[in-house]
């Protein structure tokens, strides 16, 4: 190496070392300023917004499907999909507003499908004259659809025996 191509590699090596400490001192400046000084409050936005703990948040309105017709089953073990609004239908312990129209004898007048006959199965399989208690809170399986797009792409195809 000459001299002159090694003073080259000198000032590359500096502004090189420059550049480097150049951002070190942006870094810790934007550090610096990130940091509250003592006393000042920070401020943390959580999903609960600026509502203080003792208090609740207005619960977010659900958007509820409009009636429409059933939908087509994507595999015939499928609990079938809503396809009518059920805003304020209550699930308690005392009553449960689907069975309103979906129990044997009251889908003759609201021609609601019955409930599945396997609703009255336990999970030992013992057969019970009214809805088995692991049946009864509908909507752990019923859910309405909502034409939303998926979060996620996914190449779920419909059962075979269903298309
Ligand atoms: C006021 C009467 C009524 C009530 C209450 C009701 N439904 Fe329905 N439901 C219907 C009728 C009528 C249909 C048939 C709609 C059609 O065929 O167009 C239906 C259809 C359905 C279906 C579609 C079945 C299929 O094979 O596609 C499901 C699932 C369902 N309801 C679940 C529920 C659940 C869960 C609740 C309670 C949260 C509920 N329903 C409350 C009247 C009712
Ligand atoms: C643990 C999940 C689960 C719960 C809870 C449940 N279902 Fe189902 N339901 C299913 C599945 C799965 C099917 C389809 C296969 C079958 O018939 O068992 C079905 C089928 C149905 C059908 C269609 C019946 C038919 O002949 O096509 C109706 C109507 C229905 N359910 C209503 C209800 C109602 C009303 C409740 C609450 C009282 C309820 N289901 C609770 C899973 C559930």
């Amino acid at each position: 190496m000459n001299s002159r191509s090694f003073r080259h590699l000198l000032q590359d090596l500096a502004r090189v070392a420059l550049a480097a400490g150049l951002i070190a001192v942006g870094v810790q400046q934007h550090g610096h300023a990130a940091e509250p000084s003592p006393g000042t409050p920070v401020k943390i936005q959580s999903l609960r917004g600026g509502t203080p703990l003792d208090q609740d948040n207005a619960p977010t309105p659900i958007r509820q499907e409009r009636d429409h017709a059933p939908s087509d089953r994507d595999f015939v073990q499928q609990p079938p999909l809503i396809p009518h609004t059920i805003s304020n239908y209550q699930i308690t312990k005392n009553y449960n507003k689907c069975m309103d129209c979906h129990a044997f004898q009251k889908s003759k007048d609201s021609g609601a499908p019955k409930v599945s006959v396997t609703h009255f199965r336990t999970r030992d399989g013992q057969e019970l004259d009214n809805i088995s208690p692991r049946r009864y809170f509908c909507t752990q399986c019923h859910v309405p659809q909502t034409d939303a797009k998926p979060l996620v792409g996914n190449t779920f195809q419909r059962a075979r025996g269903l298309q």
